[in-house]
């Protein structure tokens, strides 16, 4: 049975998106089979991996609003090694589609359950916002990485997506389904400043247990890679922006 991850955090520029390609180029180059939905109006991880938005005919908008069915939605990318649902900008969209119907929040989960067997990894890359799809992401999900960017705000605005993780926990009890959270992952840590450290510290205060021992340095070459179409591993293998997202694809499936 695959592990369902959603990489989610309501504040945007933290990381997810970049954490959810390279994460699944990584778990593929240790063998495992991994789907990557993209679930972000903005369609960053689908253009980040070179995908044409305009090619693109079945998106994770149509899996979400229409009676398709799952696989009718996965595209089997030549250039990656893992399965893709891309996604489309008609998710701006969703909220006002799925207002007032509580149980659309299980439509992703329903289809997700379909094809679980058929991989070790499904990662979700989430959209910046605690709406209808967030809740989507988190019902169909096992579990949660949350990227914070090593900066104040950034650490401000962790008890907000937390607050709301325990909220769902709460919901999904009634469906006989847990959540938990995989790992707080700290992105982005300029190492000649000190202020990153203190930031890592104070989340390590709040929750000490959840931390990924892997930290994910500022880096030119993860910020450049999409500009190619490609992972930081593809785009620069031997860097160390590669080396840390090969370094956390390892970390979980030592936990799992
Ligand atoms: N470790 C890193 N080093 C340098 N730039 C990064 C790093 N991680 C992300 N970025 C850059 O920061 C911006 C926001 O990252 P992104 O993954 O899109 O965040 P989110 O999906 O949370 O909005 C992007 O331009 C990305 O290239
Ligand atoms: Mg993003």
């Amino acid at each position: 049975m695959g592990k369902v991850l959603a990489i989610a955090n309501q504040k945007g520029g933290v990381g997810k998106t970049t954490t959810a390609v390279n994460l699944c180029d990584a778990l593929s180059r240790e063998n495992k089979k991994v789907l990557l939905i993209d679930l972000d109006e903005q369609a960053n991880a689908t253009i980040g991996l070179g995908i044409s938005r305009e090619l693109v005919e079945v998106t994770s908008y149509e899996l979400l609003v229409t009676d398709i069915s799952i696989r009718d939605a996965i595209y089997f990318s030549i250039d990656n090694d893992f399965d893709f649902i891309p996604a489309s900008i008609k998710l701006s969209e969703i909220e006002g589609k799925l207002h007032g119907k509580p149980e659309s929040r299980l439509t992703l989960a329903r289809k997700v359950d379909t094809v679980k067997d058929e991989y070790d990894f499904i990662i979700i890359d989430c959209p910046p916002s605690l709406g209808s799809i967030i809740d989507n992401a988190l019902f169909a999900s096992d579990a949660v990485i949350i990227p914070v960017e090593c900066d104040y705000y950034a650490y401000d605005a962790l008890t907000q997506i937390v607050n709301k993780i325990n909220q769902i926990q709460k919901q999904k009890r009634k469906y006989n389904r847990s959540l938990t959270i995989e790992g707080i992952l700290m992105t982005k840590l300029d190492n000649r400043n000190i202020f990153g450290y203190k930031i890592v510290d104070k989340v390590k205060d709040l929750f000490p247990s959840k931390m990924f021992k892997t930290i994910i340095n500022r880096s030119s070459h993860i910020q450049e890679a999409p500009m190619y179409g490609k992972t930081v591993l593809k785009y620069a293998y031997t860097s160390r922006g590669s080396k840390e997202y090969r370094e956390l694809a390892k970390e979980i499936i030592n936990n799992n």
